[in-house]
């Protein structure tokens, strides 16, 4: 008979035991299970924020600032106001009262991008900010009276320049504490190590370019808000949006069953507020999709970040020193300096090391969270130094990184909690056959095309956050549902949840059915920071426990489970059964049935993230890069990848490859392509399309192959890290490493276009 699970401890700190599915070998978790919403997505059938059919829908379209500061003096809205279909057109003039929105952060529940007025007066603080939303019976008609409001401004002086607000000076930045540390005297190891590295790197910005634009479809049902949105924040959004508007937050209900990608842009931007806001002046639904070019006016991506990275090794090339500062740009009315030192934190076993990230504000939209932030661009620093230093020693790149692995967090000096970075190297090396390469840069050529392999570490935190919560509800036929507030950007979590609560419970996938997407569901769980596997698995497990609770009590005294404790037992086979003497069992059928009960309904509230103050926590990975440089024309080409990952317990093996490989594929575009240009005398980014914004394609993405070492770390739910973020860390270093083997240059400037190669 089968082994029964027994219920997993709700806390993961020393002493505590391991959730018992890491040993589940031939189950559920880690199998190549396939997508539940698979058919559904296929089939068209899984609806977006901008699919919702509502009686007497009205289009929005924005028309946004041209000036980077000032103030409106004229705005003509009559001729825009007598277009065809038109039926609102809103501005500073005529909007109701807002307050601004609570900025991403700055409290638990908090999800804007910025704190600015929206639409309540005559300043302008960003070139592309909205400055009137028209509403129209057509999206074509709101689109062509857009075009005709008429502004006229004064220009007022703009702080747009980088090198020009560093000349004025910068300021420490904050993100979740000091990005500030120093131990020992880097400086001074620095200048006495015979071997070493001091560059600067830089970093542009990056805008967000989800398939799905941002969208949503809002009404008011008398005093209620109801929001379709586009989210990796329901409960955060709904909260958000009662704060702005006054109203209770039961009295707002936002619901994001499918997002088509959000990559920390899904948040809370002007255009969700215009809307409802526009919605309740006309008493009518609205639904805004935002242009393409709207996307890139209106939401904040990935901030330029100026990063000195310098080294200083022994002869054995350990680390005397790790020096990484620079600056990063931001607003004055947001809190996201790209915190790029977050890898060097934990990376290295150097005796002196000193972090800082100084920040200037500029006079531009927003910045925000865009796929491990700090981490993507940080490793390309760090990690693209480290091979500077590896040249320069005459050591092999993967050989100088694992002399340099610490036995504990270099900077927090705690436990790792599990680290198996060198198992990945040494698995990823073998598996690529780096052996090949020659240590020579511009030793191999086909033809026109230079061969070269670079090597990089891929990191990123292990996070959870306080919030998670699940309900479970089982009922006669004996399945569950699981509901939580959780979201679905297609990485697959209700695939994952799925397998973790059937798993748990005992029971087949098909019996068991994940709801998600809705604020009205338990928790607070944002789809961010990879941590929403662990929130709702944390969580589940403990609504486990209050339902085998539940269920023990109704079972009664003529069950064979009759006087057991909850920790005795566990789930099996459709039912609960005895740890050690699984005959003493009872299907959950059975127990419904004899108490003539329909179904039973426990939340569960996921402890708060001890673990991650006990040990140093993040997931792993080494990188390796083959690329071909055209020696004639410059251009450069990747031709193989490799990923190998060490994140604890993979729980989907077929879900989680997807995720590394997305990640991946965003790095090559982040080593390759992408940059936004923003142009310092207007403000204006200049290249809001993806004919001027370029991210790979097809043609740019060879086979990537993705493997990982799959041990458990104990002290985390299922064993399991994140794996959303990591695959695109790591990435630009790999690229720009095997650039270098190829061509002998040496590119610090991302992205590597081939004008920098020819
Ligand atoms: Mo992410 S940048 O945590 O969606």
């Amino acid at each position: 008979m089968q082994k029964a699970v027994e219920l997993a401890p709700d806390s993961w700190i020393p002493g505590g035991r391991p959730d018992p599915l890491i040993d589940r070998k031939h189950g559920l978790i880690g199998a190549q299970t396939s997508r539940v919403d698979g058919s559904l997505k296929v089939r068209g059938a899984a609806p977006f924020a901008a699919e919702f059919p509502l009686e007497g829908l009205l289009y929005a379209a924005v028309t946004f600032s041209t000036i980077a500061k000032g103030r409106i003096t004229t705005l003509d809205t009559a001729e825009a106001e007598a277009a065809p279909g038109v039926v609102l057109v809103m501005t500073h003039r005529n909007a109701p009262r807002m307050r601004p929105m609570p900025l991403f952060l700055t409290s638990q529940k908090a999800a804007g991008g910025d704190d600015l007025p929206v639409m309540q007066d005559d300043r302008i603080h960003w070139n592309g900010q909205p400055v009137a939303l028209v509403l129209a019976e057509t999206q074509e008609q709101a689109d062509h009276a857009a075009s005709l409001v008429r502004v006229a401004y004064e220009v007022e002086p703009a702080l747009l320049s980088f090198a020009e607000a560093k000349a004025k000076g910068t300021e420490p930045g904050i993100f979740m504490g000091p990005m500030k540390l120093e131990i020992g005297d880097p400086e001074a190891a620095l200048a006495a190590a015979p071997h070493k590295v001091d560059t600067v790197y830089r970093t542009p910005r990056h805008s967000h370019n989800a398939i799905e634009l941002h969208a949503a479809t809002v009404a008011w049902q008398g005093d209620t808000l109801r929001v379709h949105d586009a989210s990796q924040a329901v409960a955060h959004t709904a909260w958000s949006l009662a704060e702005i508007f006054g109203i209770d937050e039961s009295n707002v209900h936002v619901t994001s069953p499918f997002v088509g990608g959000g990559f920390g842009g899904k948040s809370l931007w002007h255009h969700q507020v215009l809307a409802a806001a526009a919605s309740k002046l006309t008493g009518r639904p609205v639904r805004i999709v935002l242009s393409r070019e709207g996307v890139y006016r209106l939401v904040g991506g990935r901030t330029l970040t100026e990063q000195r990275l310098a080294l200083g090794a022994r002869d054995d090339g350990t680390l005397d020193a790790i020096i990484h500062t620079g600056t990063v740009a931001m607003t004055p009315h947001n809190a996201m300096p790209e915190p790029f030192i977050l890898p060097t934190q934990s990376a290295y076993a150097a005796r002196s090391i000193k972090l800082d990230v100084e920040v200037v504000k500029l006079d531009m939209l927003a910045n925000t969270f865009m796929r491990a932030p700090g981490e993507s661009v940080g490793t390309f620093a760090l990690e693209s130094a480290m091979d500077e230093l590896a040249v320069e020693l005459g050591m092999d790149p993967v050989e100088l990184r694992i002399r340099n692995e610490p036995e504990k967090d270099p900077t927090s000096g705690l436990p790792f909690s599990s680290r198996h970075i060198v198992d990945a190297y040494r698995m990823g090396a073998e598996r690529f056959g780096w052996s090949a390469r020659s240590a020579t840069p511009g030793m191999r050529r086909e033809g026109e095309w230079l061969i070269g392999m670079g090597v990089a570490t891929a990191t990123y935190p292990y996070h959870r956050m306080p919030g998670g919560a699940a309900r479970l509800t089982l009922t006669r036929d004996g399945r569950v549902t699981v509901e939580a507030a959780a979201h679905e950007m297609g990485m697959g979590t209700a695939t994952a949840q799925s397998q973790i609560t059937a798993e748990r419970l005992g029971l087949s996938l098909d019996q068991v059915t994940v709801h998600y997407g809705d604020s009205a569901m338990p928790g607070m769980i944002l789809a961010g920071g990879s941590q929403q596997t662990a929130s709702i698995g944390a969580a589940v497990i403990a609504a486990q426990r209050e339902l085998v609770a539940e269920l023990l009590k109704l079972a009664g005294n003529d069950s064979p489970l009759a006087g057991l404790k909850p920790d005795e037992v566990g789930g099996m086979n459709g039912g609960l059964a005895k740890l050690d003497e699984p005959d003493r069992f009872e299907s959950y059928v059975s127990i419904l049935t004899r108490a003539n009960s329909d179904e039973v309904s426990v939340v569960g509230n996921a402890p708060m993230p001890l673990e991650t103050q006990h040990w140093s926590m993040h997931s792993y990975g080494a990188m390796f890069c083959e690329v071909r440089v055209n020696a004639i024309t410059g251009e450069p080409r990747v031709s193989r990848f490799l990923g190998s990952f060490d994140c604890g317990r993979i729980i989907n093996a077929k879900t989680a490859a997807s995720q590394f490989r997305g990640g991946i594929i965003m790095g090559l575009g982040l080593a390759l392509m992408e940059e936004t240009v923003f142009d310092e005398r207007s403000g204006r980014i200049m290249n809001p399309s993806m004919a001027e914004y370029h991210v790979p394609v097809h043609m740019d993405v060879p086979e990537i192959d993705v493997i990982w070492t799959d041990i458990a770390d104990p002290h985390t739910p299922m064993g399991a890290h994140g794996v959303g973020e990591i695959g695109i860390t790591g990435v630009g270093a790999a690229v720009a490493n095997a650039v270098y083997n190829a061509t002998g240059k040496r590119v610090r400037d991302l992205p590597i276009t081939l004008d920098k190669l020819m």
